[in-house]
């Protein structure tokens, strides 16, 4: 899998879909990323307003395949309702190709309605689920499911 310092800075900062925009605001090598693999999180930008942040950890752990998966989203309350984490993964999947990934692992909760919205409107296809061990970081925040998505990168 490729490494942070071989992903070229003009793909880093040009990553879009229609009225959104990633900002690089942190890149981890694989000694600095909880994940233990290169890592990066973004700003996500509508027209200019920060509107959330998404993060790809392009790597092949049971921890990012099967838990906390390989893309993290979020939008700013104020923000939601216009389908922005799905243009956010949208405009980050050049950059997962080109971490050398051919699928990614997305993961969320049973009851987290518009997050698997978002992944079955951009195709996903639900695997499975998984249940949470008891050491796992959201376990003591009572969820014990995880659903597990994939998507082809074709
Ligand atoms: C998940 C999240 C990123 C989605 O934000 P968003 O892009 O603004 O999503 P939207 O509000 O546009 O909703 C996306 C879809 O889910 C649907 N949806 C939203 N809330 C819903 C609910 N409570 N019940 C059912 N469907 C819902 C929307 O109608 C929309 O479907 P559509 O495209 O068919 O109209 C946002 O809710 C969030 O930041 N949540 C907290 C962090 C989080 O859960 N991150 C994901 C961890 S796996």
């Amino acid at each position: 899998m490729a490494e942070a310092g071989d992903i070229g800075t003009a793909l880093l900062g040009k990553l879009g879909c229609d009225d959104v925009r990633l900002r690089l605001s942190r890149s981890y090598s694989p000694d600095t990323s909880l994940w233990r693999v290169a890592a990066y999180r973004f700003d996500v930008l509508a027209g200019d307003e920060p509107a959330g942040t998404i993060s790809l950890r392009p790597g092949a752990s049971y921890l990012l395949t099967h838990l906390a998966g390989q893309i993290g989203f979020s939008i700013e309350p104020a923000c939601r309702g216009r389908g922005l984490a799905g243009k956010a993964v949208k405009a980050l999947l050049p950059l997962a190709k080109a971490c050398g990934l051919t699928e990614l692992w997305l993961t969320t909760t049973p009851d987290n309605l518009a997050s698997r919205r978002t992944l079955e409107r951009l195709g996903c296809a639900l695997v499975e689920e998984v249940t949470i061990p008891e050491d796992y970081e959201s376990y003591a925040r009572g969820e014990r499911l995880k659903l597990r998505y994939r998507l082809e990168l074709g």
